[in-house]
């Protein structure tokens, strides 16, 4: 392998001083080591990407977190928040840019192998073979386990009902749907009893009957005792299951707790949408803004669109009768076509954290292009590339991206161990 030039550069960090309240409380707890009777303890876990055409990307900005025993950690964002990646260093499959996690007392850094006997992993796209069947791959796994021979076939039976998979235990992998494919997946991840199982969006493609089916699942191992680092897209598979959760955004938590408590937190209050009516938007945008705000002084603007405003009030400094009364008295004169008043819930607040990512994709693309061009030209001028000969927007672009981290050549994303992606870990 090409040697690694490490090299130290500046990135302006994303601001700790922006946290939320409960993030740097968790950040603290972990870092001055009061969390080191957790099972799973994350200190600062930082990746850097970086690739020929995106240049340096921070995909996970030194992430704090410490998960004890029999918790269930939900880790929630939009595509591209940074949630597989940091699975892939946990795993093995990607080495950190800096910081490091334990698993009890081994680093992941230094005693992979050691961790590596201690996990699950189901990852987000089945890595199973096509030409083999259920059995065939429990069989397989059980053996790269270690699993001793007179007790493989107790395990393989043990499997196979566990996830239901009885039925199909001799049909080829490649003719299962796509439920049966998770179902397996996440078989191979409980062999071998780890106590920590990482499942990255184990339900998506499956259909309701076998998605509550893996909840009771994932529930008993809870109760056993065991901790699960799962990722999903669904705020109800998320109430349904996990003890804590973190919204993660740009490879940051924005927020972090119990759903009750980010509920109380973050989805606290109303969502009040006006509709007003033509042709005078514009005219009537400010009048109607004037009011709400002359009115309810706590009322927060989320969105105005041409016809459409929507402002978030605190449940605390409002009374619903209240807000009904003013409006239906200001309807006609302020042109409001239609208006609604709703409770703000989980999805609301995970709506509101991720709508930053997307304003933030939308940046980065455009730099992107800005630095390729401007790439394109000092390249013209000069055939060394680094980084203190490079333009002025690269400079922008990497103080965007904050922290101060050590980056690697593009060998970096080489898996640790030779296994990628195939939801294996080798005992
Ligand atoms: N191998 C890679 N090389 C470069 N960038 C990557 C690579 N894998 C992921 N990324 C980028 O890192 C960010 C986080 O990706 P990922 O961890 O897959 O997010 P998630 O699982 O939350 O959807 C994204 O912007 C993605 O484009
Ligand atoms: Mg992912």
């Amino acid at each position: 392998m090409r040697s690694l030039t490490m090299r130290h550069v500046k990135f302006a960090s994303n601001g700790v001083g922006e946290e939320d309240v409960d993030v740097a409380t968790e950040r603290k707890r972990v870092t001055r080591g009061t969390g080191r009777k957790d099972l799973l303890r994350l200190e600062n876990l930082t990746k850097v990407y970086k690739t020929r055409k995106m240049g340096h990307h921070l995909a996970v900005d030194k992430m704090c977190i410490g998960v004890p025993e029999g918790e269930c950690f939900g880790l929630l964002g939009v595509n591209g928040a940074g949630k597989t990646t940091t699975f892939k260093m946990l795993t093995g499959d990607l080495r950190p840019t800096s910081g490091d996690a334990y698993l009890n007392r081994y680093s992941m850094t230094k005693d992979m192998l050691k961790v590596q006997q201690n996990i699950g992993y189901c990852p987000q796209f089945d890595a199973l073979f096509d030409e083999l069947t259920a059995r065939e791959h429990i069989q397989l796994y059980s053996r790269l386990r270690g699993v001793p021979p007179s007790e493989e076939n107790q395990i393989v039976e043990w499997a196979l009902k566990k996830l239901n998979l009885t039925e199909y235990q001799n049909k080829l992998s490649g003719t299962y749907s796509g439920g049966n494919k998770r179902k397996l997946s996440t078989a191979i991840a409980l062999i071998g009893h780890p106590p920590l199982i990482f499942m990255d969006e184990p339900t998506t493609g499956m259909d309701p009957h076998s998605r509550r089916f893996l909840w009771d699942l994932i529930l008993n191992l809870i109760k056993d005792g065991r901790s699960i680092i799962l990722t999903s897209h669904s705020m109800e598979e998320c109430e349904a299951l996990c003890t804590r959760l973190a919204i993660m955004v740009n490879g940051q938590f924005k927020c972090l707790g119990s759903i009750q408590h980010l509920k109380n937190k973050f989805g606290d209050g109303y969502t009040l949408s006006l509709r007003l009516k033509g042709p005078e938007f514009e005219h009537s945008q400010t009048r109607a803004r004037r009011f709400i705000l002359q009115n309810f002084p706590a009322a927060d603007i989320k969105e105005c669109h041409h016809n459409l405003l929507q402002f978030e009030l605190k449940s605390q400094d409002i009374s619903l009768s209240y807000v009904f009364s003013k409006l239906e008295e200001a309807q006609t004169d302020l042109n409001i076509e239609d208006y609604s008043v709703s409770q703000n819930t989980l999805d609301n607040v995970f709506i509101n954290f991720v709508k930053q990512q997307v304003e933030k994709v939308q940046e980065s693309e455009d730099s992107t292009l800005d630095i390729h061009a401007s790439r394109t030209r000092s390249r013209a001028v000069s055939s060394t590339t680094n980084i203190s000969s490079s333009s002025s927007q690269d400079d922008e672009m990497l103080s965007d991206l904050q922290a101060e981290v050590p980056l690697e050549t593009e060998d970096d994303d080489v898996p640790l161990l030779g296994f990628g992606g195939a939801g294996l870990m080798i005992s």
